[in-house]
């Protein structure tokens, strides 16, 4: 068997235009448009690259933006500023603190700052509890939504399958988890969740029918590690030094795509799977921070 493609790409671009219908529809109707902040601290050039999609994706959808980049010694203190800065400000609807923050400052100190209603990564205290307690309309962190989106769009609704989560972070792993094992759409599925620690991880895998893998490790799952027929979505970017190529690296997924795509029956690209959906889920995220925030009809 040879896989078929599950294209981030061609799945991505159907939700931007979604959004940007919704969001002109709104322009036309009550008026205004939804604005995204993005806060960047330091100069990491993956997350400048990430950080200045996020932005340009924005402005196709017709939204505003706006880009803050801070140096890598800001202080904790200054990062709260500019954050309670953004929470005050009527014309942004969503913020986003890009992460990792360099180590002076605290992850936890910052998310719990973000207005909740703003928190379009989904990851604020208030709405990590709400996503676990399974509040449908919580803003949920914008990767496991783009899976789901994936996942049922292109056929392979995980309602009462068996899904296996390789990977256990705040941002795939445990939300993805959350998300799966909800009532609503995209949900109902049964859930296991294995991490570095798990014993004999590949007898794990083996019991999947889909298999969701984000542990930033190139090319860790191989073709003796799933059954024939599974759906395989490869969360991982790895950068790995290639000198054939211009740039001195590629990018490869935590999957070996070349053994497991000859037995899956569907499998996500590196690139062009699940990062072009992550990027059109904060631009849905942010459009439904604005309506719930303008009291809109959602
Ligand atoms: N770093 C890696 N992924 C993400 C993400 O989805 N949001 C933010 N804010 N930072 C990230």
């Amino acid at each position: 068997m040879s896989a078929e493609i599950i294209s981030g790409t061609d799945i991505a671009r159907q939700i931007r235009e979604e959004v940007a219908q919704k969001a002109r529809e709104i322009a036309e109707g009550a008026g205004g448009v939804p604005g995204l902040a993005t806060v960047l601290v330091g100069e990491d050039p993956a997350s400048q690259s990430y950080v200045r999609m996020k932005n340009r994706d924005a402005e196709e959808v017709g939204f505003r933006s706006r880009q803050i980049d801070l140096p890598a010694s800001t202080s904790e203190d200054e990062l709260l500023g500019w954050v309670e800065g953004l929470n005050a400000d009527p014309d942004i609807h969503g913020i986003l603190v890009q992460l990792p923050l360099p180590g002076q400052i605290s992850e936890a100190r910052i998310l719990a700052a973000i207005d909740p209603m703003k928190d379009v990564d989904g990851f604020s205290p208030v709405n990590v509890g709400r996503l676990s307690a399974g509040d449908p309309d919580v803003l949920a962190p914008c990767t496991p939504r783009g899976i789901i989106e994936l996942l049922v769009r292109s056929g392979n609704d995980p309602a009462g399958r068996h899904v296996v989560i390789v990977g256990r972070s705040n941002i795939v792993g445990k939300p993805m988890a959350a998300l799966l094992l909800g009532r609503g759409r995209g949900g109902n599925a049964t859930v296991t969740v294995a991490h570095s620690k798990t014993k004999d991880l590949s007898e794990i895998t083996r019991l999947a029918d889909i298999l969701i893998v984000a542990v930033g490790r190139p090319e860790m799952i191989t073709a003796d590690m799933v059954r024939s027929g599974v759906v395989v979505i490869d969360v991982g970017v790895n950068r790995v030094d290639d000198p054939s190529k211009e740039r001195g690296y590629r990018l490869t997924g935590d999957v070996d795509f070349e053994s497991v795509s000859q037995l899956a029956s569907a499998i996500t690209p590196v690139p062009g799977g699940v990062g072009p959906m992550t990027r059109a889920m904060l631009l849905s995220n942010t459009l439904a921070a604005y309506v719930s925030i303008e009291g809109l009809e959602a």
